[in-house]
């Protein structure tokens, strides 16, 4: 059955529309242009609005055992909204791997409070400058991957 809706955009649209975000509203040292996006070799999980990217989390997998999201951000308009957390868990269910992890800045309470209500667990503390940073892990379900499902179903 064909789509009621079709994007016409390309990557690199996607992509400044992440780094703009980033840049303007997540607390990190580097600026990032849609190129960086393109070559990190992370998969993007974006909410997508009137204005352009809104939301995003980017995937990575690190290792056979583990993967990690980072740039997980939300446009301070469309906050509150559930947004992150769906983004958040949508990146869970396309891990392809047993573990996942992420990193948060010890006073980002939102960030810590949904990544503890998904069942992450802090798993050691950095010391990065000027902040400490939280690692926090999780175990993926199986019922949470869909790779996993789709093993299953061959
Ligand atoms: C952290 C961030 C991504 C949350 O995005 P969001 O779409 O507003 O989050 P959600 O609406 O999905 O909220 C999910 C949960 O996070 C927690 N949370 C979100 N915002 C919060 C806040 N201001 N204070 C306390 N807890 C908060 C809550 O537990 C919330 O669940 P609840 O609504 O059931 O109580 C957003 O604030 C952001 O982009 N911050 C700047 C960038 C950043 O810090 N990224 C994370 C780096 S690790």
């Amino acid at each position: 059955m064909s789509s009621k809706f079709e994007l016409f955009t390309n990557n690199m649209v996607v992509a400044v529309g992440i780094a703009n975000l980033l840049n303007k509203n997540s607390n990190l040292p580097l600026k990032y242009t849609g190129n960086n996006i393109l070559l990190d070799g992370a998969k993007y999980f974006v909410e997508i609005a009137s204005q352009g990217v809104i939301g995003c989390i980017a995937l990575i997998m690190e290792n056979a055992n583990m993967s990690k999201t980072f740039h997980l951000c939300v446009h301070p308009d469309f906050r509150r909204k559930g947004i992150a957390r769906k983004l958040k868990i949508k990146a869970i269910e396309n891990c392809q791997t047993s573990y996942i992890f992420c990193t948060i800045r010890e006073d980002n309470i939102a960030s810590m409070r949904l990544s503890l209500s998904l069942g992450y667990i802090s798993v050691k503390k950095l010391c990065n400058y000027d902040h400490d940073v939280w690692v926090l892990g999780k175990r993926v379900e199986m019922r949470e991957s869909r790779r996993r499902s789709e093993i299953c179903r061959l």
